[in-house]
């Protein structure tokens, strides 16, 4: 069994800046508080400057010296990605930690600005993006990690490259998220195994909350939610606990490319964070390869590593 981690005992990291998708709510806002207490600059990338603004006051409360900065990014349009980097490029020379952390969960069917279904271009196509095209400014950061959230659902997951991006009509949406956090797992660990072969020191690594009591929730249907209310909240843990995991994999000093963290419990729904593992098939290297040149091809975007 690894040394537990402890966020109190992690040193003070001035200087040092992250960019965090969804940091306004959730896991995000969580990961964020828990930079700004250790005196990271944080990048508030998020789609809503009301909300932005509101998480930065509630962080601002607790850490009175907190360095936060709002960016707009939408993640159902790649051109509000690419604007992101490039605003974020300007104001800054350095990113020591990109939390993908942004997600949605079985909306009702729609497409992103550039035609992909929701769920793949949020959770996926637009961290693809956003990491590449950070990637240049994260390599020449050293010490630098990218951290992407997967979930318990990459588990049932399978990227269907015939059917990677579901129409309408062939839409269901449970399948399609755990295809999305699949592909966010598998993206985590073929990224790593390039930046290895590049001979760079920046570390992918990859991470679940197990089941956390967040907005995620939003799309189950209303009655579905209170009839398992009960056994749902048995087995969550509160957006704090749920977002450990990600803190980890960020700040913890005994943290390897390609490790993949998430709770302890038997089933990973809750309790301390701890190094897991995926299932096999995350680990099959000749599908995230494909998946990789794939998703180069339908974001119009090749990588620099
Ligand atoms: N909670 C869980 O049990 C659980 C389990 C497994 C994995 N996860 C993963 O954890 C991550 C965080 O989820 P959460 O539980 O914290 O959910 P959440 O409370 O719903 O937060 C999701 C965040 O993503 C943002 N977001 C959604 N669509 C966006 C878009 N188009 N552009 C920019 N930002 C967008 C949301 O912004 P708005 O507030 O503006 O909507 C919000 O800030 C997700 O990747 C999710 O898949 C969560």
């Amino acid at each position: 069994m690894g040394k537990k981690f402890d966020l109190v005992k992690v040193p003070t990291q001035k200087g040092r800046v992250a960019i965090v998708t969804g940091a306004n709510t959730g896991l995000g806002f969580e990961t964020a508080l828990a930079f700004a207490k250790k005196e990271i600059k944080v990048i508030m990338a998020c789609r809503n400057e009301q909300k932005a603004n509101d998480a930065i006051n509630r962080i601002k409360e607790e850490v009175t010296e907190a360095n936060l900065e709002f960016i707009p990014i939408d993640l159902m349009d790649l051109e509000s990605v690419k604007s992101f980097a490039a605003a974020f490029k300007k104001g800054h020379d350095r990113l020591d930690l990109l939390i993908n952390n942004a997600g949605i969960m079985i909306p009702p069917y729609q497409e992103t600005k550039q035609g992909f279904e929701s769920q793949m271009g949020v959770n996926y196509f637009s961290h693809f993006l956003l990491t590449g095209l950070l990637i240049d400014l994260i390599n020449s950061t050293k010490g630098s990690r990218i951290v992407t959230l997967s979930s318990i659902a990459h588990q049932t997951g399978e990227i269907d490259f015939d059917n990677l991006n579901a129409d309408e009509a062939t839409y269901k949406k449970s399948k399609v998220y755990s295809q999305s956090k699949l592909a966010c797992l598998m993206f985590a660990l073929e990224l790593n195994r390039r930046l290895a072969a590049a001979g760079v020191d920046t570390l992918s690594v990859a991470s679940h909350p197990g089941i956390a009591t967040t907005e995620l929730a939003r799309y189950i249907p209303k009655l579905l939610y209170y009839v398992l209310y009960p056994i749902f909240i048995f087995m969550s843990h509160n957006p704090e606990n749920g977002a450990l995991p990600t803190i980890m994999a960020a700040l913890d000093d005994d943290v390897h490319g390609g490790d993949y963290f998430g709770p302890s419990s038997k089933r990973e729904m809750k309790g301390p964070p701890k190094k897991v593992k995926g299932r096999p098939h995350a680990y099959d290297e000749d599908v995230a390869r494909k998946l990789w040149e794939v998703s180069e091809e339908l974001v119009s975007f090749k990588f620099d590593v």
